[in-house]
């Protein structure tokens, strides 16, 4: 068992900043090619030297992998390719050592069709009560050779699969994701013993993969634009689920943040009620174009939106599932959507970097939580992945047309000389570009103008102000194009979107800038700095 956790301030996940590892790509402690906890355990130092306060890990179970381990064979153990429970295990008392709390990811919605629950039910047959725990009906159409109902998939394609004896199962990711069946109470059972079975192992959070997706109509009616409620969006079923939840993690002080993509922020912040989920991804900030006005009414929504319910906002750049920051800021369309993910899309990266070192010290000056997302703190660029070596499902579901999140989830550089960039091993299961050697640790590292060292600058800073993290925000006066925003303490971040360089409030202090300001003391375009007002 771990060891305890670090002293619990008080509600820690209202300002943290967690650090993503997609275990995969982190570090390769044996050398085969694919990252694993040996490779987490030997680089905690390095998470700790750059000052985050958690680590949320993606999934690490035993999994076939068809969806990079969003297909969970068995929630209780680690897949062989990254390790062992134990070692899990000694890895979330030597990251608590460091004072750095594990976050694991819950997959809830869906198993790997490996899962020993859906192969019984496939071996059980129609009408059995293996089938119950899942969504077996059969097919429309004189013979059932129709699927019995029109869902879109959440990744192209049909949601039905049909099995030998005739009948259909629903699954809203691959078909190798059957989706289980909320209104099963063995489902409810075994996923609260899976929290119970990570929290005792000193998890401080869980991360709830797909969290507005697990209840559907029983009906399973076929899909009708616009009709509210979606038959597998959002329903209100759903939230009793996660009360019950929320009392177990309440015995353990652990924490949950939802993946909850939903565009009405009424219906966001009932999954963050005070019995509810602690906190949730914001999505719309995430997505937000790098213009000024977008981001200001982002950022006001989405604290609006967190205010009655009492609840911290996240704020979140990137992640395993979307184009890397430096790429979308670096291009003509700043925002990110999925249905416009294309191959071939320009990007001009010196912009790019430019703006995503402003957008750190953006993210890191507003209320409330933040994830950075491995790779983001050296300023990655999204890779191109040969054709013949993506392994994406996205991709594919797509006919081929989604370049898929493989360029996102391509395995770190660590050292500039080394094979591999350090990652461990000589053939990294996703290839590597050719000219990533400057964004290595150890060149970054000894470089203060690098991406790494701004980040560690804006974390140790952010770590000392108290008036940065959770607390209120205020806009102040500033040019078109300009967002300049006070946090209390004399915390002011100004952020310049403007084609011009902008004069800055007066200020005692001068803390830290993305970029330097020009010889006349202005901070120029695409650049932010935090300062210590002038006191009154
Ligand atoms: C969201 C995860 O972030 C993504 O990577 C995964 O493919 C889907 N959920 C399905 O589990």
């Amino acid at each position: 068992m771990a060891a305890p956790l670090p002293p619990r301030t008080t509600d820690w996940w209202r300002d943290a900043v967690i650090y993503q590892v997609y275990p995969r790509s982190f570090a390769d402690g044996d050398g085969d090619g694919t990252g694993d906890l040996a490779g987490v355990r030997a680089r905690l130092p390095y998470l700790a030297e750059l000052g985050v306060d958690a680590v949320w890990f993606t999934p690490w179970y035993a999994s076939p992998m068809v969806d990079g381990g969003y297909d969970v064979a068995d929630y209780r153990a680690v897949d062989p390719a990254f390790g062992t429970l134990e070692e899990a295990e000694k890895l979330i008392a030597e990251a608590a050592e460091l004072g750095i709390r594990v976050i694991v990811d819950i997959v809830p919605n869906h198993v790997s069709d490996q899962h020993p629950w859906f192969r019984a039910a496939l071996a059980a047959g129609p009408g059995s009560p293996e089938r119950a725990r899942f969504h077996f009906r059969p097919g429309r159409g004189t013979h059932g050779e129709l699927p019995p109902n029109d869902w879109p998939s959440q990744f192209a394609g049909s949601t039905w699969t049909r099995v030998p004896d005739g009948e259909w199962y629903l699954h809203l990711f691959t078909p190798e994701q059957p989706d289980l069946n909320w209104a099963h109470p063995d489902v409810r059972r075994e996923h609260e013993e899976i929290l119970r079975f990570w929290f005792a192992r000193g998890v401080a959070g869980v991360r709830i993969d797909s969290a507005a997706l697990l209840t559907k109509d029983p009906e399973l009616p076929d899909f009708v634009e616009g009709h509210d409620p979606h038959p597998y969006i959002d329903l209100d079923e759903i939230h009793d689920i996660y009360r019950s939840w929320r009392a177990i993690a309440d015995e353990y002080g652990g924490v949950f943040v939802g993946e909850v993509w939903l565009p009405d922020p009424e219906r966001f912040a009932r999954y963050l009620r005070p019995d509810e989920l602690h906190t949730a991804f914001n999505f719309s900030f995430l997505t937000c174009p790098w213009e000024p006005d977008r981001l200001r009414r982002a950022i006001d929504d989405t604290l609006a939106e967190h205010a009655p319910v009492g609840a911290p906002a996240t704020w979140v750049l990137c992640n395993h599932d979307v184009t890397r920051t430096v790429t979308r800021y670096g291009r003509e369309d700043t925002g990110f959507d999925f249905a416009a993910k294309r191959f071939g899309i320009p990007a001009d990266l010196a912009l790019g970097t430019r703006r995503a070192r402003a957008a750190a010290l953006l993210t890191l000056a507003l209320p409330g939580s933040v994830y950075l997302y491995q790779g983001e703190e050296l300023g990655l660029p999204e890779a191109d992945i040969p054709l013949d070596r993506i392994q994406d499902p996205m991709h594919f579901r797509s006919g081929g047309t989604d370049p898929g999140r493989d360029g996102c989830r391509v395995p770190l550089p660590w050292e500039a000389e080394a094979p591999a960039y350090g990652f461990g091993g000589a053939a990294p299961w996703l290839p590597q570009p050719a000219d990533w050697a400057g964004y290595a640790v150890d060149r970054q590292r000894a470089d203060p103008d690098s991406m790494l060292s701004l980040y560690r600058e804006a974390l140790r800073l952010r770590r000392g102000e108290p008036g940065f993290g959770d607390g209120s925000l205020t806009w102040l006066p500033a040019p078109a194009g300009v967002l300049s925003l006070a946090r209390t303490d004399g915390l002011v971040c100004v952020v310049n979107l403007s084609d011009a360089p902008a004069d800055l409030p007066p200020y005692d202090r001068l803390l830290l800038t993305s970029d330097p300001l020009d010889a006349e003391g202005r901070l120029p375009r695409d650049t932010a700095v935090w300062l210590r007002a002038t006191h009154d």
